[in-house]
């Protein structure tokens, strides 16, 4: 398996996709459809609907195609990360290596782009399911679940209010991690098994395992990351989470061991990988490119 090559091709299945399923630029009214593509297609690493696409075609070809679902998990995560920007929230002015999208056009239409790529999602999912409504309803189940109030948007009210908090406890922080990012993460891996397998069942609980420890073994990579990377590596402003005194794994335990820990959920999340039936290797690689990643 030439990891380098199959990221690529999954990458450039997302990207195209992303161009094809999104309205155009000039659909009325364009500034909102400006600043939705404006955010979604200036990079990232699309780390979630490659997990998506991968999973997906864990178990041979996919049964039903998971590039829809894929973006829709995109749209999701670009959406949370234009209102994570917001001066509201951790106010930043720099993301994938551009200006953040309210700096870019201005904040309200940065909160529409936001409310739009939400919605979007949902469009995404319902249009391109529509001739199997089982998978549609199980695909919009879990990707709402994800994103609700009590994953997503959950985890970061909790992140809000645990800035400058004195007294956070690790059980806190956990909460946090899990839903802000994890749940993302999760339902990637387990909308690539929905399309993947005519039957996934048992499947889906292993997958959700190796996602939460993904996931959380990323966001402790990211607050690594914040604390110790520059600003040009990660396109996006390095050092703000200490600067906001937020509540973080490096704040909380330290740099040591933050590494310790995201090195103990990246190895938990190999294990449970290993044990899903179906061809791995790539799946292995991406868990462990994610955990020596410099952006
Ligand atoms: C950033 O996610 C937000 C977190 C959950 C840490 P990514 O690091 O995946 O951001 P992009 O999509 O590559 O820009
Ligand atoms: C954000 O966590 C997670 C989201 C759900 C957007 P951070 O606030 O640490 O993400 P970055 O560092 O701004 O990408
Ligand atoms: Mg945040
Ligand atoms: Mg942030
Ligand atoms: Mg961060």
């Amino acid at each position: 398996m030439d990891f380098a090559a199959e990221l690529k091709r999954h990458v450039a299945r997302v990207e195209a996709g992303l161009d094809r399923l999104l309205p155009a630029a000039t659909t009325r009214p364009a500034r909102l459809h400006e600043a939705m593509r404006y955010s979604l297609l200036g990079g990232g690493k699309r780390l979630r609907p490659v997990l998506t696409l991968a999973t997906a075609e864990l178990f041979g070809n996919e049964v039903f195609d998971a590039l829809p679902a894929a973006i829709a998990i995109e749209c999701i995560h670009t959406y949370s990360l234009i209102h994570d920007d917001l001066p509201c929230m951790d106010n930043d002015d720099l993301r994938r290596g551009r200006p953040t999208a309210h700096k870019q056009f201005d904040e309200a239409t940065a909160l529409l782009a936001g409310d739009a790529l939400l919605t979007e999602a949902f469009i995404i999912l319902s249009e391109n399911y529509a001739g199997n409504p089982t998978l549609a309803h199980a695909l919009t189940r879990e990707l709402a679940a994800a994103a609700g109030s009590r994953r997503l948007i959950g985890g970061q009210m909790e992140d809000l209010l645990a800035e400058k908090k004195s007294d956070a406890t690790a059980a806190g922080l956990e909460f946090i991690h899990l839903n802000k990012t994890a749940a993302m993460i999760e339902a990637s891996l387990v909308l690539g098994g929905l399309c993947g397998r005519e039957r996934p069942g048992r499947v889906i609980e292993a997958l959700r395992t190796v996602g939460r420890h993904l996931g959380l073994a990323f966001q402790i990579i990211d607050d690594v990351l914040d604390a110790t990377a520059s600003t040009a590596a990660l396109g996006k402003t390095a050092g703000k989470d200490a600067k906001a005194d937020k509540t973080t794994f490096v704040k909380l335990h330290g740099l040591d061991a933050s590494r310790r820990l995201a090195g103990e959920h990246t190895t938990a999340a190999l294990g449970a990988l290993k044990a899903l039936p179906g061809d791995q290797a790539f799946l292995i690689a991406l868990v462990e490119s994610m955990a020596s990643r410099a952006s």
